[in-house]
């Protein structure tokens, strides 16, 4: 391609680049596949190391690299970076609104949008490109971060439409919860310390020096106001613009004629504020019309104009009157606090989590201290950090106990790990804590079956593995303490509807150490069948982002284990059939018939081959069939394919698709 060719060429990937890059993460909508975009990116990148003069630094290949600073230059702010007030009641905003009446004596609308619990920033653009970022710092002078902020994809390079001038652009750099929990997942097996939560990681990426920190973390970001360069006249028409420049920005946001159905709103997010994938610690109130915001003036460090309506707090202090170890279901040993009952975000805790003995003294947390916890969103409750000056002076360092609390086996620090692990298979914690996770919302998804009626099953000897539970009759249950009639009914017929599993979920129904949800997902989506699985090479699986050595190790160990083959054949035997990732494998799109005998694989053998490399079996032959199995004494289904003309395949033919 020539020099005029590719700048053509170079301009329009450019536009496509950031079209996608506006769908995703303004409009929340994307328009072709990840791996397409990435393609698009490469093209790109490739084009401009042929042609290094095209350039540019709002190219979207840009946002990643850069060399590492020596340190972070301050910067003066153009304007004084502002905090908000907190409110915690409505009786508080209404008294707010009291105050500013007096100042101005006005009606006034209101704004109102989520509070991000980020780390807010100023993004300076010249001429519609961004040329600086820089943290709040005391709010006249902050760190100058604009290598990081580059790398984060929501934040435009370059301002959608023509401008001329400085405009100045704040708002909130944060992470999904989904991310985070990814993120520490990641390091705990690593044997890396524990991110405390989002924020943090937000506001340490954001102040490294060397930018491949920042690009390798999954940051987002969230625009909230323009300070300088585009003038509005409201807070909803601000909000506009910066979806119009190109900004991501909090969504839900209403306008409110008064205060009048403010409670309303505020019920309604509490409820929902866990349902969003990122933490939203409030909501934010501004007055709506800005000249009258902007007469109000400022007290203190926040402006008058607006107010954070904060939602119950999410950490407490409380003490520790004892820390427990909890046996997990892969064998795990976690150290639990057990804690003088406090209200965290709307909930009392009792219990939380300490994750490992390395945590433990990290923290240099004992028995009796008085500690912060936290509970943000969905994220278990934990202990965020003592406070050793509160220590009294019977307060007692923490062992982990030399054999499992609950079964008295042996127990082994896993290999350059953090984890202690008890080694009995039949740990009667073990095997209750694994068939909850296989029945949980992420495996079999089975209602009705709470640890109450999985202890009894196993203490009758009704249930030894999950499996078990599609031979349970109705009779078996009757005599247990738990179970009426209609209860009995209804859970049998419950676990007999639960037959079909998506791959992903089987595998985490099975329990493999070290496998949470997210890489049980990246192991369907890679490796399309449990065969596959259960004969992939290390490297193979190593090749996986997000698996390394040693989740490798694990999963091989796991499947080689003869415990494994037995407890997957018991629950094929049981009719579990294992559905193919949508859309994903060979046999993808079509459907199968199978009449007569196979030889020598059974036609449930047969079917579950071909759902696991993507394929339909139906059981009636129909038009949208497109190969019928024919074996020895089949019946009248080889009759209507012939008759509606189908491909048929003999059982050899069938085989040799198959393999
Ligand atoms: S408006 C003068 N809107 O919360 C500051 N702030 O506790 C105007 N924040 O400093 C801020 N989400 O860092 C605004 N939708 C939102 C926000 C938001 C999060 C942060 C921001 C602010 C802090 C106040």
């Amino acid at each position: 391609m020539d020099k005029k060719e590719a700048t053509e060429r170079v301009a329009k990937l450019r536009e496509e680049i950031n079209h996608h890059r506006y769908l995703y993460h303004v409009k929340d909508t994307q328009e072709i596949s990840d791996s397409a975009l990435d393609s698009l990116k490469k093209e790109l990148d490739q084009l401009e190391k042929e042609h290094p003069s095209l350039v540019t630094p709002d190219s979207p290949t840009q946002r990643v690299g850069g060399r590492p600073l020596p340190e972070l230059e301050n910067i003066q702010h153009r304007s004084r970076m502002l905090s908000l007030q907190d409110v915690f009641s409505f009786e508080e905003l209404e008294k707010w609104e009291d105050r500013n009446r007096k100042i101005v004596n006005t009606d006034f609308q209101y704004f109102s949008e989520l509070k991000i619990d980020g780390v807010a920033v100023s993004l300076i653009y010249e001429d519609g490109h961004l040329v600086r970022a820089v943290t709040r710092g005391d709010g006249y002078t902050g760190e100058n971060v604009t290598h990081n902020i580059r790398t984060i994809e929501a934040v435009p390079l370059r301002l959608y439409g023509e401008h001329k001038g400085l405009i100045e652009v704040r708002g909130e750099v944060y992470l999904l919860k989904e991310d985070f929990k990814k993120m520490n997942e990641q390091r705990a097996k690593a044997g890396k310390p524990l991110f405390a939560n989002p924020r943090n990681i937000a506001a340490g990426s954001i102040r490294q020096l060397d930018p491949a920190v920042a690009t390798a973390r999954p940051l987002r970001f969230f625009a909230w106001e323009i300070t300088e360069g585009i003038p509005s006249t409201s807070r909803e028409d601000e909000y506009k613009t910066l979806t119009g420049l190109g900004f991501p920005v909090p969504p839900d946001a209403q306008l409110f004629k008064d205060l009048s159905e403010v409670p309303g709103l505020i019920r309604s997010l509490e409820e929902k504020r866990n349902n969003y994938p990122f933490l939203v610690d409030g909501i934010v109130f501004k007055i709506n019309n800005l000249a009258v915001s902007d007469r109000l003036g400022v007290v203190g460090k926040a402006p008058r104009g607006s107010v954070a309506y904060k939602f119950a707090a999410e950490e407490a202090t409380t003490v520790i009157e004892d820390i427990v170890v909890q046996v997990g279901r892969t064998g795990v040993l976690t150290p639990v606090a057990h804690v003088r009952p406090v209200k965290v975000a709307g909930t009392t805790v009792s219990r939380a989590t300490l994750h490992n003995i390395d945590e433990i003294h990290r923290k240099d947390v004992r028995v009796g201290d008085t500690v912060i916890i936290r509970k943000a969103g969905d994220i278990i409750p934990e202990i965020v950090q003592s406070l050793p000056k509160l220590r009294p002076g019977s307060a007692r360092e923490f062992m982990m106990p030399e054999k499992c609390p609950v079964c008295g086996g042996p127990i082994k620090r896993e290999e350059g790990g953090v984890a202690f692990r008890c080694l009995n298979k039949n740990c009667f914690t073990i095997k209750r804590e694994q068939i909850a996770h296989a029945v949980g919302d992420n495996g079999f998804d089975i209602e009705g079956l709470g640890d109450k009626i999985i202890e009894q099953l196993l203490q009758e000897g009704l249930v030894k593995q999950p499996p078990d539970l599609w031979e349970l009759k109705e009779g078996d249950l009757l005599p247990l303490e738990l179970f009426a009639e209609k209860k009995a009914t209804k859970l049998v017929e419950e676990i007999q509807s639960r037959k079909e599993i998506p791959l992903a979920k089987f595998l985490v129904a099975l329990s493999i150490p070290n496998v949470g949800t997210v890489t049980a997902q990246d192991l369907a989506r890679e490796f399309q069948s449990l065969e596959k699985i259960q004969t992939v090479t290390a490297s193979e699986l190593e090749r996986v982002e997000g698996i390394g050595e040693k989740v490798a190790r694990s999963i091989q160990e796991f499947f080689s284990a003869s415990d494994t083959k037995e407890l997957i054949n018991k629950y094929i035997s049981v009719g579990i059939s294992i559905s193919q990732e949508s859309g994903a494998g060979p046999l993808s799109g079509k459907t199968f018939v199978f009449t007569g005998s196979l030889g020598d694989i059974t036609r449930g053998e047969a079917k579950q081959l071909v759902i696991q490399k993507g394929g339909k079996v139906a059981s009636a032959v129909g038009k949208e069939v497109d190969y019928v199995v024919v074996g020895e004494d089949a019946g009248s289904k080889e009759a209507k394919a012939k008759q509606l003309g189908l491909a048929t395949l003999s059982p050899e033919e069938f085989r040799k698709i198959i393999s």
